[in-house]
């Protein structure tokens, strides 16, 4: 039986729901499957044999236009692959608010940080379920990205089996413009957690603590303090029982009235009139036959 290891990172819930369905694609098509989270082999010091695996994928959303800290950790404690016969090959899901070629260029620097451990990007591609940042879709247009995904994760599965090659391409210029703004957004991304402010209503509950993917959340005397590891992935704000974690200056950032992904795919909500957004620009390509 042939097997596939798939790793991700999810801070809120989106880039899972796409591992799980590229879990079922894979099963259906009777492959063995371990589905990991990236932080549980960071936390657990967990080691990864790839000689187990057939096909590896690694998921993770995409943030500030490149990948966040804990997926560039996460691919430094792979084993390195020396000769060239073991090399493995890989496929890279993304999720992100919007698929567009702005974040063609996400997965540049991972696919180069594998390709010197001995590991082989063959495919990737973007998925997309909602944005979690500044604002979200729509209920209904959240629902149909959801149903769109499932059919893009069966295409992957079948595709990435058949040994089709799917890299994203862009412009070269946009390409250098894009590495040159990844650059930038590193150091920028990881400060993101300095910008928070836990009020008043905070009930000391640890959930952030436990919570957070690259442990950089602890309390001291009290007081809740944010590290420099920061993947500034929102799970401590939008996870929090009391709404205590707030912003000082990026308050923006956070989707109005939070985010939960699980409770609006089990509890979706027509839109207010009043604030109904129109449906984002790549939708009717990703809902309709155009392999986007
Ligand atoms: C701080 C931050 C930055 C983001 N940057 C981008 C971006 O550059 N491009 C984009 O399309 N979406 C961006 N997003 C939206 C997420 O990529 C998207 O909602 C993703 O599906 C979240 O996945 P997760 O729920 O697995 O964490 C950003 C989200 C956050 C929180």
């Amino acid at each position: 039986m042939k097997s596939v290891g798939i790793f991700y990172f999810s801070g809120t819930g989106n880039t899972e729901i796409i591992a799980e369905m590229i879990r079922e694609a894979f099963a259906e098509r009777d492959y063995q499957i371990d589905l990991i989270r990236m932080e549980d082999v960071l936390k657990n010091s967990r080691t990864i044999n790839p000689a187990d695996y057939d096909l590896i994928g690694i998921g993770s959303p995409v943030l500030g236009y490149t990948s966040p800290k804990i997926v560039r950790d996460f691919i430094r404690i792979l084993p390195k692959i020396l000769s060239k016969e073991s090399r493995r090959k890989v496929f890279i899901f993304r999720t992100a608010a919007g698929v567009a070629p702005v974040n063609y260029n996400a997965s540049k620097p991972i696919i180069r940080q594998l390709a010197a451990r001995g590991y082989d990007v063959l495919y990737e591609r973007i998925f997309s379920i909602s944005s979690n940042w500044i604002f979200k879709y729509d209920d209904d247009v959240i629902l149909k990205l959801y149903e769109a995904s499932r059919k893009k994760a069966d295409l992957l599965c079948s595709e990435v089996i058949s040994g089709k090659k799917r890299l994203l391409k862009t412009s070269p210029l946009r390409r250098a413009m894009m590495e040159f703004v990844m650059l930038a957004d590193r150091p920028f991304l990881r400060m993101v957690s300095k910008d928070y402010v836990v009020s008043a209503s905070c009930s000391h509950c640890g959930l952030c603590v436990k919570n957070c993917p690259s442990a950089n959340i602890r309390e001291k005397n009290g007081k809740i303090k944010f590290g420099m590891s920061c993947n500034s992935c929102l799970r401590c704000v939008y996870s929090c029982p009391k709404n205590a974690i707030g912003f000082r200056t990026l308050s923006f950032f956070a989707v109005p009235g939070g985010y939960n992904i699980k409770k609006i795919l089990a509890h979706p909500c027509p839109p207010d009139e009043k604030d109904k957004r129109s449906e984002p620009p790549f939708f009717k390509a990703y809902v309709g036959d155009i392999d986007l």
